[in-house]
């Protein structure tokens, strides 16, 4: 589906505290130093116009959630949002989500990691760029402790199919569990923009809870493939925030 451009936020809105610029991460980045208030950290991967972001942490404020977005528009988007009420427990890095998560999360530093609605990258040689590759989730099995979660939804079987292959591959996570959809009880109550979008359309969404087992994850940060999904460096790829 063609993407309109985001909204432009209101330009006196300050956006320095939730906004933050992945290239202004240190390589030994803790996630809690965004935070005023220590809380397990809960992780959005793409988190386009920022439905999840606001209500997940409107919704739980005991919980800390950040979200990465590689699109400079939709991650001012988000930040707009979060500072618009002034949320203390959510922030928005810009930036590729593959070296975040690949190159600069510590180990076992997040509760939880949200993937809604990948990208789906439908041309054969643009496949590479797909966020949930054998590198990305081996990695999300490093930087989650046992019990901890990766949720996967999606409007495309194929890959959801492939995701779960991957991540069985990875021998860290349990096998995925199935996720029962809601009623939407009101017009924005569903977890993301492009949910509402695809069950209002009347089309499938695919979901799986994949948990974290105890097995040691045998990646170090940073290591992976060097030409990230995208075929260059995934530092290259980070746009200025
Ligand atoms: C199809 S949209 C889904 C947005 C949102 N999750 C939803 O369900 O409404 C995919 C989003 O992921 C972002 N994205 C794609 N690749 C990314 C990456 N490597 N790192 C961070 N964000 C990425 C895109 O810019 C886009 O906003």
């Amino acid at each position: 589906m063609p993407r309109r451009p985001p909204k432009k936020p209101d330009p006196a809105l300050d956006l320095s505290t939730h906004l933050v610029a992945l290239g202004n991460l240190t390589d030994l980045f803790d996630p809690a130093t965004l935070f005023p208030r220590p809380a397990p950290i809960e992780l959005e991967v793409g988190s386009g116009k920022g439905l999840f972001l606001d209500t997940a942490s409107a919704a739980r404020p005991e919980r800390n959630f950040l979200g990465v977005e590689i699109a400079a528009g939709y991650a001012r988007l988000c930040a707009a949002r979060l500072a618009r009420r002034a949320a203390a427990n959510a922030r928005i890095i810009h930036g590729d989500a593959t070296w975040l998560v690949r190159g600069l999360l510590p180990d076992a530093c997040l509760d939880a990691i949200h993937v809604y609605f990948p990208d789906p990258w439908w041309k054969a040689r643009h496949r590479k760029r797909r966020v949930l590759s054998p590198t990305f989730l081996r990695h999300a099995g490093r930087v989650l402790p046992p019990g901890g979660v990766v949720h996967v939804w999606t409007d495309v079987e194929e890959y959801f199919l492939e995701s779960l292959e991957v991540s069985r591959a990875t021998g860290l996570f349990a096998e995925p569990a199935a996720v029962e959809p809601r009623p939407a009880e009101h017009d924005l109550d569903y977890r993301t923009h492009f949910e509402r979008r695809t069950r209002l359309a009347g089309a499938p969404v695919w979901r799986a809870l994949l948990t974290r087992n105890d097995r040691p994850a045998s990646v170090v940060r940073g290591s992976g493939d060097e030409a990230d999904s995208a075929g260059v460096p995934a530092r290259r790829r980070e746009a200025p925030g």
